[in-house]
């Protein structure tokens, strides 16, 4: 998609779940309108791949190991980013685990608990962290959390533990954008529809089987490209934006309607 804007020239934006899907694209997006960008995940290889792939476009980037439920990890990584590129002005919580198919009844858990801790405790320790840096600095900043369509927009069966973890999310979401605009801090969250993706593979399905399954099931007829959901993110975490505050943005080609 070709841009023409330079919206974070001289910021620096953190994603979490940089290594791989929306979250390598959006690396890319926010490097490729001027930000210095901070990659974080479990990951070191597919991390370091990020980083090379924004450097390739004449980015930069840098890496860091970090798990998100592990607050230690979110306070070390916020620093690192601070430390190395002198403030933190956008953030993107995007890192998340689906771990899917069973009725609730019949849930493990550990897969229960492993949404829990990634997808709403991750966000957040991220968020906590990142705003305790935000705060001091002039510019304040601006975040947006991942969440998804399934949850607060939209109930699929064997989804019941994801979606209850990105529900919270957007509530996560409402209360810390109203208790840190203050600060100078505006919190918002995108939810994404089914994306292009290994997450919206149901197990065992073929790119193909997936196409057209899209073309059942959703009105726009396709997933969602990475693109599609990092320009939304990109909007959100822009001065664009900058009367936006809490809102949860779908972007999902109908399929929640
Ligand atoms: N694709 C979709 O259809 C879709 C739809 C709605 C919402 N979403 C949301 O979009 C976000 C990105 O998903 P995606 O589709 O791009 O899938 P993905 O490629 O699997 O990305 C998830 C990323 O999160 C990282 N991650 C997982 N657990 C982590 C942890 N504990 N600490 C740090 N990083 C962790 C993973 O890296 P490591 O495993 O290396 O840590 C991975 O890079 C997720 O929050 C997902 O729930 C996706």
């Amino acid at each position: 998609m070709p841009r023409n804007r330079n919206r974070f020239s001289g910021r620096t934006a953190l994603v979490t779940g940089g290594g791989s899907g929306i979250g390598r694209t959006l690396a890319l997006a926010f490097a490729a309108e001027g930000a210095r960008v901070v990659v974080a995940g479990r990951t070191r290889a597919s991390l370091d791949e990020t980083v090379g792939l924004v450097e390739r476009d004449g980015g930069t980037a840098f890496a860091r190991v970090a798990d998100v439920s592990r607050a230690a990890d979110l306070d070390a990584l916020v620093r690192a980013a601070v430390d190395r590129f002198g403030s933190l002005d956008v953030a993107v919580n995007n890192a998340g685990v689906l771990r899917a198919g069973r009725p609730l009844a019949d849930v493990d858990e550990e897969d229960w608990q492993s949404m829990i801790d990634t997808n709403l405790t991750g966000v957040f320790l991220a968020l906590r962290a990142e705003v305790r840096q935000m705060r001091t600095q002039p510019g304040g900043g601006a975040i947006v959390n991942v969440s998804s369509n399934i949850g607060v927009h939209r109930q699929i069966r064997g989804l019941t533990g994801y979606a209850t973890s990105k529900a919270a999310v957007t509530a996560l979401t409402r209360g810390a954008a109203l208790e840190h605009l203050g600060d100078g801090v505006r919190i918002n969250a995108v939810s994404p529809g089914p994306s292009e993706t290994a997450m919206s593979l149901r197990p065992g399905e073929s790119l193909d089987e997936r196409a057209l399954r899209m073309k059942e099931q959703s009105p726009l007829g396709r997933v969602s490209s990475t693109e599609e959901v990092a320009q939304a993110v990109l909007y959100l975490a822009s001065d664009d934006a900058a009367s936006v505050v809490g809102t949860d943005l779908v972007i999902d080609g109908g399929t929640a309607l």
